[in-house]
């Protein structure tokens, strides 16, 4: 047993098939070169000291067997994911877990998904546990649907693995398609998604309209097998017709915004090869497929159409053990 584990994992952005993959369908994701850092104490009490300034809780203790309801928001991941790892192995201890994030939870990168997978794998360092990256991610997924109760876990594939994902809904497929930068632009709206409740709007939409929002999905899907194909073939160039199409049937879907609309045509209009929404939608971020050429021109675009450019590097290393 060690005494104290550090460990970082990437953030994420969606590039291709978000909602559609909470229906068991394929989505393509990114790691970004923006980190969780989690250090994990095991200390002589019982109970769990959480310190993670980024959520604003300062020193918060519970007990492990605190409800995650009755928990304040911001510490809900880290208190299921040591659940669910207690669960399964067995093994308590009084912990002490300091998180502290190297970007904002507001960007929508996925900062509960990679702390979440930064706990436990901590946690399997701390009791000599081997755990493979497959049992990782259930663990995880498991503990992120028991705080919000939706979603297709892509997130935590990219924090896990790193790289470009193709990642079919609930882990079904997880490949690692290609480690190289892609060539994109993105742009923050400024406002924060609520995720939950734009993936039970779509569900409620799919509800009254099962046939349509299915055929949506059956096109979505076939543009994330096309993106699939041109990332193997290395062709980034095509991409921005189908991150168009994909955003066109996001639209229909009701989930773009007029801020993420305006940042994408800003963004177009500026010669990007095409643009996006990332993610639920309702606001975070977008993405442009750009040109080396073009690309100061699609920055300058989208700040002058009120975003905010966040400089990221995708296809980033997956959770690791810090020194
Ligand atoms: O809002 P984000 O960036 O966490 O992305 C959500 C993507 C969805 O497909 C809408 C939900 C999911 O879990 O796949």
């Amino acid at each position: 047993m060690k005494n104290k584990v550090k460990v970082s994992a990437p953030g994420k952005l969606m590039l291709f098939g978000e909602h559609s993959v909470v229906y068991g369908r394929p989505c393509i994701v990114t790691a970004v070169n923006q980190r969780m850092r989690v250090t994990v104490e095991v200390t002589k009490g019982d109970g769990i000291e959480l310190v993670a300034p980024n959520v604003g809780i300062k020193n918060f203790k519970a007990s492990i067997s605190t409800p995650l309801d009755k928990l304040p928001k911001g510490a809900r991941f880290v208190f299921a994911a040591v659940k669910n790892f207690n669960k399964k192995y067995k093994v308590v201890s009084g912990l002490c877990i300091k998180t502290q994030s190297g970007f904002s939870s507001e960007f929508g990168f996925g900062s509960s998904s990679s702390v979440t997978v930064c706990v436990v794998k901590a946690l399997s360092q701390i009791f000599d546990i081997d755990i493979c990256s497959n049992i990782l991610f259930d663990i995880c997924y498991r503990s992120v649907l028991d705080v919000q109760g939706v979603g297709s876990g892509f997130d935590i594939a990219a924090a896990i693995w790193g790289g470009t994902l193709y990642f079919v809904g609930g882990g079904k497929t997880i490949n690692c398609i290609t480690k190289k930068k892609m060539p994109l632009v993105v742009g923050y709206t400024g406002i924060k998604a609520d995720t939950t409740t734009l993936v039970k709007r779509v569900s409620e939409l799919r509800k009254s309209n099962l046939k349509l929002v299915d055929s949506i999905f059956d096109i979505i899907d076939s543009i994330v097998n096309m993106v699939h194909k041109l990332i193997v073939n290395n062709d980034f160039d095509n991409f921005g017709q189908l991150a168009n199409l994909n955003q066109g049937l996001l639209d229909s879907l009701g989930v773009s915004t007029p801020k993420l609309s305006d940042l994408i045509f800003a963004a177009r209009s500026a010669g990007a090869y095409g643009a996006k929404l990332s993610g639920a939608g309702g606001g975070d971020c977008m993405i442009a497929f750009v040109s080396n050429k073009k690309r100061i021109f699609v920055e300058k675009a989208i700040e002058k159409a009120g975003g905010k450019v966040i400089s990221i590097k995708t296809g980033a290393k997956g959770v690791k053990i810090e020194k």
